[in-house]
C-alpha cells in the first residue's frame, strides 16, 4: 500500500496544470497570452515613440522606437514557439491605454515591462517543467531584452527598476488558474 504523504512540495502542487488539460495545451494558451502582450508593446511604442514631444524627451522617443522593433523580433519568435508546439498564434493584441503625456506614456510602458517579466519569468520555468529547454532558452533571451526596456524606462523616470525577482507568479495567477478556451 502507498500512501503519499511526503513527495508533494508546494511548488510542485502549484505548478501542476489542472485536469483536463495537458501541460502543453496550457503552455500554448500562456504564450498566446505573452504574444498579445507582445504586440501590445509594439503598438505602444509605435505610437508613443512619435507622438511623444519637447527636447527633453528627444532622446526617450528614439529609445522608444528602437524598443518598438525589438518587441517584433520577440512576436515572431513566440508565434515560431507556438506553431511549434502545434498551437496557433493569436492575432489580438492586449489593450492599448492611448496617452498624450510623456511622463504618463513611460509609466505605462514601463508597467506592461514589468508585467512582462513577471510572466517570461513563470514561463521559463513551466517550460523546463514540461522539458521544452529550447523554448525556455528562447524566452530567457526575450527576457535579457525586456529587463534592458524596464531599465532603460524606469532611468527615463527616475525612478528604481521595480523588483520582481521575489514574485514566484505573475498577479492572478498563471499556470494552474489559466481557463480553457472554446
Ligand atoms: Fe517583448
Ligand atoms: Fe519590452
Amino acid at each position: 500500500m502507498t500512501v503519499r504523504t511526503m513527495s508533494k512540495s508546494p511548488t510542485a502542487a502549484n505548478s501542476r496544470p489542472p485536469e483536463g488539460k495537458s501541460g502543453r495545451e496550457q503552455l500554448i494558451e500562456l504564450l498566446n497570452g505573452d504574444l498579445r502582450r507582445e504586440y501590445q508593446a509594439i503598438i505602444a511604442y509605435v505610437v508613443y515613440s512619435q507622438v511623444m514631444k519637447g527636447a527633453a524627451y528627444m532622446n526617450v522617443a528614439a529609445e522608444l522606437e528602437k524598443h518598438a522593433g525589438e518587441e517584433l523580433q520577440h512576436a515572431i519568435i513566440i508565434a515560431k514557439q507556438i506553431d511549434y508546439l502545434g498551437g496557433r498564434p493569436a492575432v489580438d493584441p492586449m489593450p492599448v491605454h492611448p496617452s498624450g503625456d510623456a511622463q504618463e506614456m513611460l509609466r505605462l510602458d514601463l508597467d506592461n515591462e514589468t508585467e512582462t517579466i513577471r510572466h517570461y519569468r513563470q514561463r521559463v520555468r513551466q517550460c523546463e517543467e514540461l522539458g521544452e529547454f529550447a523554448v525556455a532558452e528562447h524566452i530567457r533571451d526575450i527576457l535579457m531584452d525586456e529587463q534592458d526596456h524596464q531599465i532603460a524606462l524606469a532611468t527615463a523616470l527616475g525612478i528604481e527598476v521595480p523588483n520582481v525577482s521575489n514574485e514566484s507568479e505573475p498577479a492572478g495567477g498563471d499556470w494552474h488558474t489559466a481557463k480553457p478556451t472554446g
